[in-house]
């Protein structure tokens, strides 16, 4: 299939790519600057320049394709217009893409999150029929994703056979330099300690970068129209399991932080909103559906391997 792969230069479209092209596929990469042509060219993946705000662009783009997958983000209206300003225009993307794609019964596969505003107090694992819950919400990136999500599987209405990856708030890796476990690992070394929120007891879910890019190209290839898929490795590892996992590697103590000083000025910080969530997540449906299989190690094994922390 000729595939176009936006987003090649970030965290997983390196990922996705490379398996693409190993499974056979023709991947064009959609770069924005000479530095993201040159990313995509040494993956092996064909460049189209442009820009995912140039929506005619990204029409032609799209409709010269026989696939696309969409994982770049609008983050660079973050600083001026806020979660709001990048929802709306991932939205207007999303209906581009169902302007290019529509009456096609084209794949497009689209990024979404494990993680809707609503599910918090679901008492079970999220499943792959959970829809995105619109609107409200205290947590603004999740509930951006959420209105995107909603959008892109809205296009299955059009014959556009669009799917959603939701991916875990932890997506792990070699490469992950600014993912949420640099962030946590960040912290316990400024803090002297590894902190987790109240008993820790709280479920995070995880997906390794390489499972995460097999099952995009699953999606592709044989989804059918309007379904969502989870790119859940682990489904639920308690909170104070990842702390102390941390905490061995940087021999620094885990430590709970108790609930009501979590939102004071202290250890988590802007993070405080994020690590009390509990999110376990199902990938029963993707499994059997697609066939997929995690094969790459899980979060606690991953960390053991000693990447997050370098020496020297
Ligand atoms: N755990 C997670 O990390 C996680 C969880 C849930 C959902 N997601 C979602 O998954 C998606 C991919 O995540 P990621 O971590 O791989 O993202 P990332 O590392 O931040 O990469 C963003 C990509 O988007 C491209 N991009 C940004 N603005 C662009 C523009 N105007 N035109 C063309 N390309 C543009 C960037 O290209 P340049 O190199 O040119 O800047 C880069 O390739 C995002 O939508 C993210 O919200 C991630």
């Amino acid at each position: 299939m000729r595939v176009l792969v936006t987003g090649g230069t970030g965290h997983i479209g390196p990922y996705i790519i490379r398996d693409l092209i190993v499974a056979g596929h023709e991947v064009t990469g959609l770069a924005r600057s000479e530095a993201s042509e040159a990313a995509v060219s040494a993956l092996g993946a064909k460049v189209r320049r442009g820009d995912i705000s140039d929506l005619d662009g990204l029409k032609v783009a799209a409709a010269d394709s026989d696939g696309v997958i969409h994982v770049a983000h609008r983050q660079d209206l973050l600083p001026s217009g806020g979660i709001d300003a990048v929802a709306a225009a991932e939205v207007q993307i999303m209906l581009a893409y169902g302007e290019a794609l529509a009456g096609t019964g084209k794949p497009l596969v689209v990024s979404g999150s494990i993680g809707s505003p609503g599910w918090e107090g679901l008492g079970r694992p999220a499943t792959e029929a959970d829809p995105a819950l619109p609107g409200g919400g205290y947590k603004g990136k999740l509930r951006v994703r959420n209105i995107v999500e909603t959008a892109a599987i809205g296009l299955a209405e059009k014959g556009v056979r669009s799917s959603i990856v939701r991916i875990p708030p932890i997506m792990h890796s070699t490469t992950d330099n600014t993912g949420f476990l640099p962030l946590l690992i960040g912290l316990a070394k400024e803090k002297g300690v590894v902190g987790f929120p109240g008993a820790g007891a709280n479920l995070w879910p995880a997906v390794h970068a390489r499972d995460l890019a097999s099952l995009f190209r699953l999606a592709l290839e044989k989804s059918t129209a309007g379904r969502n898929w989870h790119a859940v490795g682990d489904e639920g590892i308690p909170f104070r399991e990842i702390a102390e996992a941390i905490g061995s590697r940087l021999k620094l103590p885990a430590v709970p932080i108790p609930a009501d000083v979590l939102m004071l000025p202290g250890y988590f910080g802007f993070l405080a909103n994020l690590v009390t969530l509990d999110l376990p997540a199902s990938n029963l449906i993707t499994r059997h559906t697609l066939g997929w299989e995690p094969s790459q190690p899980g979060l606690i094994a991953d960390l053991d391997n000693g990447h997050y922390f370098p020496t020297g």
